[in-house]
């Protein structure tokens, strides 16, 4: 008996045998690239379509092939389609079905194709699914932020630096520092997603086609602005997925820095803030315990996207123009950081959306830890004329005084301060409160409200 009936039926005539179970299960991509299907299936429908405008199939091949994807692709959706390992991936799955389906005319579909162009399409179009899903969830976010903000643009708190009271803030004005940063990870989504959108089909395997194919009608049906101009970097490029992955991880760095805040905010020491139920667990043994466990896995998430972008630049790191196996290797990194991201956004947006700033512990902690000192040197520069250096030691020797006695800077008598320097007088109580110092801070981009309010409506109106 003849081992050529085991080998491959879409590449079989070279070979003898078939592939040995371990060769069989190192190759096999099918678990995880079945997720392309629907794509593999658009990218086939418009290659066959291209084909018959061109006179390369005809126009019955072709809608008996455009038909029968869609039966293949309605059986994939129903759960009813049987994937085989044997058949590799899910370009050869879907191709090995329609010709069950359809017969004949299913084996002039790959003419001017090749499995790289193909693969380079579908992993495309999946990604740049995902680009738009980050994009929106980013917006969605941003938006439960510019709400908080609005909301909080009057309430003050501490604002930390080294986690150290330093300064008060307002709490508008910390949430719009992360529209900021959310705005910039969008950004990048977005300015990516123009540079991807390229069409690889027809690139064929490396070197283009022979056939008289029309690349940019494939390119428009499937949404691209283009067909990429270089056949060899077509097949070969996996920028697409590196800049989604680098992107994801700034992203996800973000929200890990957020969700940290959350963290430390939500326990009892600070109490700035009250998470909802619906994003909470309780203990299985401490029945006092509600804990922040959406933002620690938010925080945690950024470990796994991080590592996917280290994992795919290291495939591709070396990799010699133009497909090698290798970059088969690209999809559940890619797979696996987009749900994650997704997921943690989506969380993200919810705990935002819900959660209740805590105004009179806010209030408080802001005008602890002398947070107004500051305050107090600038007006002994503006009133006094004093050189800020001079004013700062000033400062400083006031701050020792208070906290030798146990009280806040505005909790010091005029006498007090005066033994610091004469010519303090009483005006300098106005200072002191958080309510002013917030107020005064008016400069392009400081913690006042009238800048917090002014930013909310800046971003609305980006974002509408
Ligand atoms: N499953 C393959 C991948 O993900 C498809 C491309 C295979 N091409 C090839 N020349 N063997 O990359």
């Amino acid at each position: 008996m003849s081992d050529k009936k085991t080998s491959n039926a879409m590449w079989g005539g070279r070979f003898a045998a078939g592939p040995d179970a371990i060769m069989e299960a190192i190759n096999a991509s099918i678990s995880f690239d079945k997720r392309m299907a629907a794509q593999d299936i658009a990218g086939s429908r418009a290659h066959a379509a291209m084909l018959a405008q061109q006179g390369i199939i005809t126009d019955k091949d072709a809608e008996t092939i455009r038909e029968g994807l869609l039966t293949v692709l309605s059986e994939i959706e129903s759960g009813t389609f049987e994937y085989s390992t044997a058949l590799e991936d899910i370009h050869m799955n879907v191709e090995a079905r329609l010709k069950e389906i359809i017969g004949e005319p299913a084996g002039r579909l790959h003419t001017g194709r090749s499995r790289n162009d193909q693969v380079a399409t579908d992993f495309k179009l999946w990604t740049r699914d995902q680009f738009d899903a980050a994009i929106s969830g980013l917006t969605a976010l941003m938006g439960a932020l510019l709400e908080q903000a609005e909301q909080g643009a009057d309430l003050c708190m501490p604002g930390f630096t080294h986690l150290q009271v330093a300064q008060p803030v307002t709490w508008g004005h910390h949430m719009m520092a992360y529209v900021e940063m959310f705005a910039r990870d969008r950004s990048r989504f977005i300015d990516a997603r123009t540079r991807m959108n390229e069409s690889p089909l027809g690139a064929a395997a490396l070197a283009g086609t022979g056939f008289p194919i029309d690349r940019d009608l494939t390119a428009a049906a499937l949404g691209f602005d283009r067909p990429s101009a270089n056949s060899l970097d077509a097949v070969s490029d996996r920028d697409f997925a590196l800049e989604f992955l680098s992107s994801a991880s700034i992203c996800a760095t973000h929200l890990s820095r957020f969700a940290e805040e959350l963290v430390i905010w939500s326990s009892a020491q600070f109490k700035f803030v009250t998470l909802s139920d619906r994003f909470s667990t309780g203990s299985s043994i401490m029945p006092q315990k509600k804990n922040p466990d959406a933002a620690e896995l938010i925080r945690a998430k950024v470990g796994r996207i991080n590592g996917s972008l280290i994992g795919l630049l290291t495939v591709m790191k070396g990799l010699p123009l133009a497909y090698s196996k290798d970059m088969q290797e690209d999809k559940e990194q890619v797979f696996d950081a987009a749900d994650s991201l997704m997921l943690a956004l989506a969380a993200m947006t919810g705990m935002v959306g819900d959660m209740k700033p805590n105004a009179p512990q806010l209030e408080t902690a802001a005008a602890t830890g002398f947070s107004t000192a500051t305050d107090l040197a600038d007006w002994l520069v503006r009133e006094l004329g004093m050189p800020f250096r001079d004013a700062h030691h000033v400062t400083g020797a006031l701050v020792a005084m208070a906290e030798t006695n146990g009280v806040d800077l505005p909790e010091l008598t005029l006498e007090q301060m005066q033994t610091a320097c004469a010519d303090i007088n009483e005006n300098v109580f106005d200072v002191l409160t958080v309510q002013k110092s917030v107020a005064s801070r008016i400069s392009y981009g400081g913690t006042a409200p009238e800048n917090v309010r002014a930013q909310v409506k800046r971003w609305k109106a980006e974002l509408a």
